[in-house]
């Protein structure tokens, strides 16, 4: 495992991401590979400020869109870009499929716009991305559990639903970088399908 790698997890709000982006940080440390670990939105200052600003403020959805991926351009300027060049593996917490998703399904975007804005920003792929899968009663189930819920946790079930349609959609549609994980299962199962992903990343 020599070659940097640009890894992003995906999924809907409670799937689970945040603690197997732990774990997988984990897994690349006990195989002597220090990977860059970052977010989207945010991964620098100005993009944490456009966070906090994305989760709480209300905005036009294209306002939101054209935010996402200002973040994001800042993001492989100063991040993304710089590690990968270094031959540091990097590992996103969402990236553009996020915008796709949410933007693109949640709020009823044009594809086509969020194409231009890919393609302004250069267009970069992940090597791979991981889509942690759950039906919705179980996402909601497990956000009812957790703290004050943020602008997008917030929304009705009807939009989560498009999310994660979305999001499968993509994972349909890019088969050779994407890996759908049925995260409804417990901890163990799916990291036992992490390992058997991560080493086949060679
Ligand atoms: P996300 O980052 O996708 O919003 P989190 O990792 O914060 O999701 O998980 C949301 C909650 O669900 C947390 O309390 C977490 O411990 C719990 N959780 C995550 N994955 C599982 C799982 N496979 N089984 C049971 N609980 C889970
Ligand atoms: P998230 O990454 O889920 O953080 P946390 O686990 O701390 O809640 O929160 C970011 C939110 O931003 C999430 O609801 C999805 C949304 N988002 C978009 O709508 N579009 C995007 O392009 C990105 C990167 C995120």
């Amino acid at each position: 495992m020599s070659n940097a790698r640009f890894i992003t997890l995906e999924g809907i709000d409670g799937a689970g991401k945040s603690t197997h982006l732990a774990w997988l940080t984990a897994w690349l440390q006990a195989r002597r590979i220090d990977p860059v670990v970052t977010r989207e939105p945010g991964g620098t200052p100005l993009g944490e400020q456009l966070r906090a600003l994305l989760l709480k403020e209300p905005m036009h959805l294209e306002t939101e869109a054209l935010l996402m991926f200002a973040a994001r351009r800042e993001h492989l300027e100063r991040v993304i870009q710089p590690a990968l060049a270094a031959g540091r593996w990097v590992v996103s917490d969402r990236f553009t499929d996020a915008s796709f998703a949410y933007q693109g399904g949640g709020r009823g975007l044009p594809q086509d716009k969020l194409e231009q804005l890919e393609h302004w920003i250069g267009g970069i792929q992940p090597d791979l991305t991981l889509l942690f899968d759950v039906p919705l009663a179980v996402s909601q189930a497990r956000m009812a559990a957790s703290r004050e819920l943020d602008r997008f946790e917030q929304e009705q079930a009807d939009f989560h639903a498009r999310v994660r349609s979305a999001y499968l959609a993509r994972a349909a549609a890019y088969p050779a970088r994407f890996r759908v994980i049925d995260a409804s299962r417990d901890i163990a199962a799916i990291q036992h399908d992490l390992a058997t992903i991560m080493e086949g990343l060679a």
